[in-house]
């Protein structure tokens, strides 16, 4: 096992108010393998991703994590993460180790994700939003992580880049060997991209599994009710959509027993109450 979250959780403290956005997650990364964490805006995935390489300032952390491979990120903005006043070749050579050599494994690192030669004396301000995403991509590679972290890398991208910039992410953990953690609101993408999956609500994972075990039979009905939500090309183009309705509360606000329960179309009673011991549906 490349990485394993046990009990996981991690608490704000602020102005007397306690506000716990993971509240004791468990789960596993293996090598060589892509996992997915899912789930609406708000319930926990980035603070998870964050926790694991220790990058959560000013928080109360409890929770086992074994294994401490080298990781590196991407993140959903490239624009915000790259540095507007640096040329490429001078981003990507920050993440290389030794100095010998920078400039031919540079070169090699633009290759692997698409870019040209010349990418290297560009600005940010010179490229795609794609091209900048693989500008991520490559100085994540020279950072040789075991581990790669892809937080929502492509929302800021069109269709056809999310494609491009997925297969790419995939293809170049699959060469190295190396481990990818997606997170993602879509199910769509955990299906085309990862072999393992948690459904994270409101803090907490509420069902993992293989992609194919979970997406084939989901047993919880927020997991339920996510897959409903992804547009079917199938269905006749007046189907109405299906959505959850609501939002998921702040973390200082989780609902008690279920946390999903406000917005269960399952929900019962015992759903709710102060001895809730787990959804009757799993
Ligand atoms: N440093 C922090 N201090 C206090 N609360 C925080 C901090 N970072 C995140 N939170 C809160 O924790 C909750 C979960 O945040 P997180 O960024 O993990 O959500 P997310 O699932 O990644 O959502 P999104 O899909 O919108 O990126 C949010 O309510 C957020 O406001
Ligand atoms: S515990 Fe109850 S409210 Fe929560 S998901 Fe299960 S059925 Fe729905
Ligand atoms: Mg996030």
């Amino acid at each position: 096992m490349l990485v394993k979250v046990e009990r996981l959780r991690v608490a704000f403290r602020s102005e007397g108010r306690l506000s716990v956005p993971v509240r004791g997650i468990s789960f596993d990364v293996p090598r060589n393998s892509r996992v997915a964490i899912v789930g609406e805006s708000g319930c926990g995935k980035s603070l998870t991703s964050l926790a694991l390489g220790g990058f959560v300032e000013r928080a109360e952390i409890s929770g086992k994590i074994s294994g401490s491979p080298r990781i590196a990120y991407i993140f959903q903005n490239p624009m915000q993460s790259l540095n507007p006043v640096m040329r490429v070749e001078a981003q990507i050579g920050e993440c290389l180790p030794e100095r010998c050599g920078r400039k031919e494994r540079i070169a090699n690192f633009l290759k692997d994700v698409g870019l040209r030669p010349e990418t290297a004396r560009k600005y940010p301000c010179q490229l795609s939003g794609g091209q900048q995403q693989r500008v991520m991509i490559a100085m994540a590679l020279a950072q040789e992580p075991e581990l790669l972290v892809a937080d929502e890398p492509t929302t800021a991208l069109d269709v056809t880049n999310q494609r491009e910039v997925l297969d790419l992410i995939a293809r170049v953990a699959d060469e190295r060997g190396m481990s990818v953690l997606f997170i993602t609101h879509n199910l769509g993408l955990v299906a085309r991209y990862s072999r393992f999956v948690n459904v994270m609500y409101a803090g907490e994972i509420v069902e993992s599994g293989t992609v194919d075990a979970v997406l084939r039979s989901p047993r919880h009905p927020y997991t339920q009710g996510l897959l409903a939500a992804v547009p079917r090309l199938d269905l006749p183009k007046d189907s109405p959509l299906a959505d959850i309705p609501g939002t998921v509360p702040p973390p200082w606000d989780w609902p008690k027993g279920c946390a999903f329960h406000p917005r269960c179309p399952k929900a019962r009673p015992a759903c709710s109450a102060p001895d809730f011991a787990g959804c009757p549906e799993m």
